[in-house]
């Protein structure tokens, strides 16, 4: 579960950024259906973390956690939707790669899955 959970957001990340170049070099439908599988990704990193909790006892770390994905997720989808309407501000750029950061902090230093040492 934790390798399906990684998979999914190392995944949804790299579908972000081709969302986001599809979309600046003006590749409207191409930016569209990579938006589209990055939902699908969307949903399997929410299963695999659903299913993370389950295997464990729900904590407020783990609710926390499961927070933070989902803020990563929104802001994710605020940045692509902002980009489109072109009301992006640098602001939602730090706010994503601060919250992605703290995510994978706080889920690495978390009990279960790959310990870093
Ligand atoms: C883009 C969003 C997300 C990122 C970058 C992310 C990142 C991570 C990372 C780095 C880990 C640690 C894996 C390990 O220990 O080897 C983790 C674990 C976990 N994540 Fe996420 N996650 C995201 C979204 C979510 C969501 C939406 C949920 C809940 C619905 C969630 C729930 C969990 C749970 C329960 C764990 C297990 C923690 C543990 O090790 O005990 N995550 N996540």
């Amino acid at each position: 579960m934790t390798h399906m959970h990684i998979t999914s957001w190392v995944v949804a990340i790299v579908l972000f950024f081709v969302t986001y170049g599809l979309l600046k070099s003006g590749n409207q439908k191409g930016s569209k259906i990579a938006q589209m599988i990055l939902r699908v990704f969307y949903i399997l990193i929410i299963a695999s973390g659903v299913g993370l909790i389950v295997s464990t006892n729900l904590t407020v770390s783990y609710m926390v956690k499961a927070l933070l994905g989902v803020i990563v997720i929104g802001l994710m989808e605020m940045v692509l939707g902002r980009s489109k309407r072109g009301e992006m501000k640098p602001f939602f750029w730090i706010l994503l790669f601060v919250a992605l950061l703290v995510t994978i902090y706080f889920g690495l230093s978390l009990p279960q899955g790959i310990y870093l040492g």
